[in-house]
């Protein structure tokens, strides 16, 4: 795979900065905040997020003296500017002129104004005023030299309600059904006499009206998905004939439900995401965000918009990070893809619902504070590190499945669990991998498969057209396919197949007769057919048929003791694995082990638990990057000589990685 160029030639280094909110302050402090961002070597000032009233405080009226200045500051700093529009927050007196924009709640009831995220996507005003903003910024500073992206507005998510909502919904349905009789049909509306009989009758899923109707659940979803990027392309082609050579990008949010970002990827110039993991949380999730948003535009790299570096306000409890755990961090996305280390944010406001919000300059004002000290050390290095890393690809065999209307589906399902834990099932399996050190990409259900050796696709309950041909290229050429027990049971519309796995049967050489489910603490037993292991699995327990398919582990227990567990079925020169349960991660990572030894996969270096290796690739060039994890040193034992790219020496032998530290190693002739 090639290396990509770097997101802006203007800028060929790893991105260091973040949200800076200069309108909440005076200009006086400006000043200081260009020097203190030299001194902390914080590049990229991500400006104009939330600036919408400061840009136009009435409807005829533009004020972009201060920006001007802002621009000029920064410029004079030799700082560089991601422009925000900022549009994420309707002023007041756009609410109030044409409260239409507002958005409605679930029960339909319009919502006061406020908080943010509070406008309605499909609503012509808000879509014409959010265009104006922006096209009127890009007029201005799309040519500036300081301007290195765009940031269309911000964290679009959520869903409305409103009667505009509920009218684009019945026309965007007219274009996707070819009659009501097929609306009906597929989404089973006989079903409970709910028959539409004229496309008025068709309502948003309110969550004081219909919401349980699949079909429409999902349906809506997608409405909301293809409405909310409607704003960002409105807003795109905007900016982009002032500013033809600037990357336009929005940020997303990982494993966010509302928003199918696959479907968003394509029209996004480069990837950029938030990234906000619980500070307990494991590394293997927060490597899984990463390659997730790597995946999207099929392993590019991706800037890291916003990370703490300190603390969240938001959660029960916001624990700081640990001294040496930004850093770390940071590298974390880097290792995995990112070509940034963004922060959110520059400076604590001293009021509003972010005060408490780590930042890099936090009340105090005091550049000896920690977090100030911990952000200027890792600027200084990231600065040094230059491009070195840009741009790098990572070269992985594995990849781990994840789907959004699956996702959708699984939410919309009733039955029978309750709490169907589609991303977790998915990180799961995701962290079987990552804990071996493999390289793995998160793909899509429309992603090109024909690259993998292995593929594991957890609970793909939902199975789209088009995936079983891309499925089948990957085993006709030896690879290994692996589904898991929910799968396979319903269409794109959620119609469920006439005999599960559906369109997987034939691959999989097994038919799911029935499903349990089991209690919270209850458990079966996963025993493996050669006797050389046991196993507890949970939750779900699918009663399999082997059709085709070889059995390599039956049940232990209850009235299905002795029927087929995990199965495999020969197709072309590959595999098809079916886990019929959820096991625990003793059987994955034994299973995921064994998967792996059959392609020689291998992690690029040995290391011990709790320390990371990935590989990222450029110009031909290896780069492995080494994450101790834990709070002790851990030696990593090197195949041959090494330079170690961080602390810019060569290494060989054993290499003694401290707590939390990170090496950039890449292999000397
Ligand atoms: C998001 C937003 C920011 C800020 C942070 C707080 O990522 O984009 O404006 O609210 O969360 O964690
Ligand atoms: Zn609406």
């Amino acid at each position: 795979m090639p290396s990509y160029p770097p997101i802006n030639p203007r800028l060929p280094q790893i991105w260091h900065g973040g949200d800076y909110n200069p309108e909440q302050w005076p200009p006086t402090i400006w000043d200081e905040d260009a020097r203190l961002m030299q001194a902390s070597h914080f590049r990229v000032a991500t400006v104009g997020v939330f600036a919408w009233a400061a840009l136009q405080p009435s409807e005829d009226h533009f004020t972009f003296d201060w920006l001007d200045r802002v621009f000029e500051v920064l410029s004079n700093a030799e700082r560089r500017v991601c422009l925000a529009t900022p549009t994420a927050a309707q002023p007041a007196w756009l609410s109030a002129a044409y409260p239409e924009v507002l958005r409605a709640d679930p029960n339909g009831l319009r919502r006061h104004h406020g908080r943010r995220v509070n406008y309605c996507p499909t609503s012509p005003v808000y879509r014409r005023f959010a265009a104006q903003i922006a096209g009127r910024l890009a007029e201005r500073y799309g040519r500036h030299p300081a301007l290195v992206a765009w940031h269309v507005s911000n964290e679009y998510g959520g869903a409305c309600y409103c009667q505009t909502c509920a009218a684009a919904f019945r026309t965007w349905l007219q274009g996707r059904y070819a009659s009501l009789d097929e609306l009906n049909a597929r989404w089973w509306t006989a079903f409970w006499s709910h028959t539409v009989t004229d496309w008025a009758q068709i309502e948003p899923p309110y969550a004081n009206g219909e919401t349980l109707t699949a079909g429409l659940s999902l349906d809506y979803r997608r409405f909301q998905s293809e409405s909310m990027l409607d704003c960002f392309r409105t807003e795109r082609d905007a900016i982009r004939p002032h500013s033809p050579d600037v990357p336009i990008t929005t940020n997303l949010m990982g494993t966010y439900v509302h928003l199918d970002y696959r479907a968003w990827a394509p029209e996004l110039d480069v990837v950029s995401y938030d990234c906000y993991p619980w500070p307990s949380a494991d590394p293997g999730d927060i490597a899984f965000l990463h390659d997730l948003n790597r995946g999207l535009k099929d392993g590019r790299p991706y800037l890291l918009m916003e990370q703490t570096p300190s603390s969240q306000n938001w959660q029960p409890v916001n624990a700081l990070k640990r001294p040496g755990v930004l850093r770390l961090w940071s590298y974390l996305a880097v290792a995995h893809g990112a070509d940034s280390v963004m922060y959110f944010q520059w400076r604590r406001g001293r009021g509003g619902a972010e005060k408490f919000h780590g930042a890099v300059v936090e009340h105090g004002r005091d550049p000896s504070a920690r977090v100030f000290a911990e952000v200027t050390t890792l600027g200084q290095e990231l600065e040094r590190l230059g491009p070195a890393t840009l741009g790098a690809t990572t070269p992985a065999r594995v990849a781990v499945l994840f789907d959004w209307p699956t996702w959708w589906a699984l939410e919309a399902a009733v039955g029978p669990i309750q709490d169907k834990q589609y991303p977790e099932t998915v990180r799961r399996y995701y962290r079987a991998v990552w804990r071996r050190n493999v390289p793995v990409d998160v793909v899509f259900s429309d992603s090109d498969l024909s690259r993998y050796d292995v593929l594991l696709a957890p609970m793909l309950h939902m199975v789209r057209p088009g995936l079983v041909d891309r499925l089948r290229v990957l085993l006709e050429a030896g690879g290994s396919f692996v589904a898991t027990c929910f799968s396979g049971v319903v269409d794109e519309t959620d119609l469920a197949f006439e005999g599960y796995p559906g369109p997987l049967r034939p691959l999989l050489g097994v038919w799911v007769e029935e499903i349990d489910a089991l209690y919270p603490g209850q458990s079966n037993r996963l025993l493996l057919a050669d006797g050389s292991g046991t196993y507890a699995c949970t939750r779900l327990c699918d009663i399999v048929h082997a059709e085709t398919a070889e059995v390599l582990a039956t049940f232990g227990d209850d009235f299905y003791a002795g029927r087929p567990a995990l199965t495999c079925n020969r197709f072309g020169a590959g595999r098809a694995y079916y886990v019929a349960t959820e096991p625990d991660d003793a059987f994955l990572d034994d299973f995921v082990g064994r998967l792996l030894e059959q392609h020689g996969i291998t992690a690029p270096l040995a290391a011990p638990p709790g320390v990371e290796v990935t590989v990222r690739e450029r110009d031909g060039q290896r780069l492995l990057f080494v994450l101790n994890h834990t709070d002790s040193v851990a030696q990593v034992e090197l195949p041959g000589r090494f330079r170690d790219l961080l602390r810019e020496m060569g290494v060989t032998g054993t290499l003694a990685v401290g707590p939390r530290d990170v090496r950039i190693l890449t292999p000397l002739a």
